[in-house]
């Protein structure tokens, strides 16, 4: 059999990890998750999970791939053959995410060719989004360019084409979310927004704000799709577990904080404290930041850097989602990457093009009040994500015993200095989490009841 290909350095792992982790869901739902359950208070307890409940989710999935050398359906299989179907169920994560994925990356590519072209006043325009959004031809072509590119590198296999460009991409986004971050906190009206973000307001603190930091942390640290299984099946053993989970957290955790203070405060002086617009969600992006960086001096530039930072993320994002996709056909079918790669390829075009049309063409699809990509969304995120998270936890926690993932952590050096947490957390205090996110989401999505 061939050898498993590997990322060939530590920092290569953490770079690739964690440009699987930032992504849009970093740099436009925090934000605005922040803003709606009132900035400090929402840092502060997502901080806290990111170290307990996040920690261990990922902690035990790169473990469940390293021990196994196998992507998501292998490795549970392996470990237990009963528990086949957990990977089926996290595989179907990532093939019902990549392609709308690909739709969004696809807008975020149109506006950054947009600012290139100086076309900033366009891009501020009331409609220019809808407008877009709902021709058929036009967002279905930079779609096919992200999902082409994104394709170009998973050919080019572990070593040669997801660490390469995760080393070049990943410091240049940091690079790029400061220089943006300190520009925007120095505009005229920006202090205020500022304490508006960090400032922790208690009356803000509630059952909802913890589960709407709950959802945020678990989506963006690409947890429970089998992600980050398969990360962990090209990771070696003389790369500390432990260690490398804290660092790829740090990142994530540290980019979103970058991405409040790059977007808060613009969008705070923009509006004049009127905070509505930064609560708005989805068309925080596309609609309300191309408005502010049109006000801004040098808006052009900024906007132009804005948006090529969150290609960067957006691709790298969707690389991991390719990845594991076509690591899971390879295993099974021992096809080679060229022919999976290009047959995901094709299949993901085909799954995204209803995604792209729903908001003109097949318009009158929807469920709910939700288009076809929100749906696409809904059942991945908000159904099968925390499904698969409660089951493995309890998989490690009463089924193979979370003895196996410990010894796999110490594999490196004989350490794992948060045991104790990691083994209460995944057998007891998370599971309880994921099923009151589950409840919680359906239950606001069919109308039932909100929290
Ligand atoms: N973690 C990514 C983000 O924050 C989202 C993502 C989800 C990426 C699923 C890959 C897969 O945007």
């Amino acid at each position: 059999m061939k050898e498993r290909s590997n990322f060939s350095s530590k920092i290569g792992f953490v770079l690739a990890a964690a440009g699987s982790a930032v992504g849009l869901g970093n740099i436009w739902r925090f934000p605005y998750l922040a803003a709606q359950y009132g900035g400090g208070t929402f840092l502060l307890i997502y901080l806290v999970l990111a170290v307990t409940f996040g920690f261990t989710l990922m902690t035990a999935e790169i473990a469940i791939g390293r021990k196994t050398g196998l992507s998501a359906i292998g490795a549970f299989k392996k470990l237990d053959r009963h528990f086949g179907f957990l990977g089926i169920m996290a595989s179907l994560v990532p093939i019902i995410i990549f392609p709308y994925y690909s739709v969004i990356g696809g807008w975020v590519v149109k506006y950054l060719v947009t600012f290139a072209q100086g076309r900033t006043q366009a891009a501020a325009g009331d409609t220019y989004f809808t407008d877009f959004v709902s021709q058929a031809g036009e967002p279905v072509a930079w779609f096919s360019i992200f999902l082409g590119v994104t394709a170009i590198v998973v050919l080019f296999g572990v070593e040669k084409g997801i660490e390469k460009v995760s080393k070049v991409m990943m410091p240049l986004l940091v690079l790029l979310t400061i220089v943006i971050a300190v520009y925007s906190c120095t505009i005229d009206g920006a202090g205020e927004g500022i304490i508006y973000y960090l400032k922790p307001n208690l009356a803000d603190f509630s059952a909802k704000t913890i589960l709407a930091a709950m959802g945020q942390l678990f989506y963006s640290m690409s947890l429970a799709m089998g992600i980050m299984v398969t990360y962990g099946s090209y990771m070696k053993k003389d790369n500390h577990l432990e260690n490398s989970v804290r660092q790829i957290e740090i990142f994530d955790t540290g980019i979103a904080f970058l991405a409040g203070l790059m977007i808060i405060p613009a969008v705070f002086a923009f509006s004049g404290g009127d905070t509505s617009k930064l609560k708005a969600g989805p068309s925080l992006m596309f609609i309300t930041l191309p408005k502010v960086f049109n006000s801004m001096k040098f808006g052009t530039v900024i906007g132009f850097i804005f948006f090529l930072l969150v290609l960067f993320a957006a691709l790298t994002s969707a690389i991991s989602l390719m990845e594991t996709i076509v690591s899971i056909f390879m295993d099974k079918f021992h096809w080679s990457r060229r022919f999976t790669g290009i047959l995901v390829a094709c299949a993901a075009m085909i799954m995204g093009i209803p995604s792209s049309l729903g908001f003109g063409v097949l318009s009158d699809i929807s469920w709910r009040g939700m288009s076809i990509l929100d749906i696409m969304d809904f059942i991945s995120n908000s159904v099968l994500m925390p499904i698969v998270a409660f089951f493995t936890c309890i998989f490690v926690g009463f089924i193979i015993s979370p003895k196996v993932i410990a010894d796999e952590v110490k594999e490196t050096d004989g350490t794992f200095k948060t045991e104790s947490m990691f083994n209460i957390m995944i057998k007891w205090i998370a599971p309880i989490f994921l099923v009151a996110i589950l409840v919680s989401s359906v239950a606001s999505a069919m109308g039932w009841f909100t929290i």
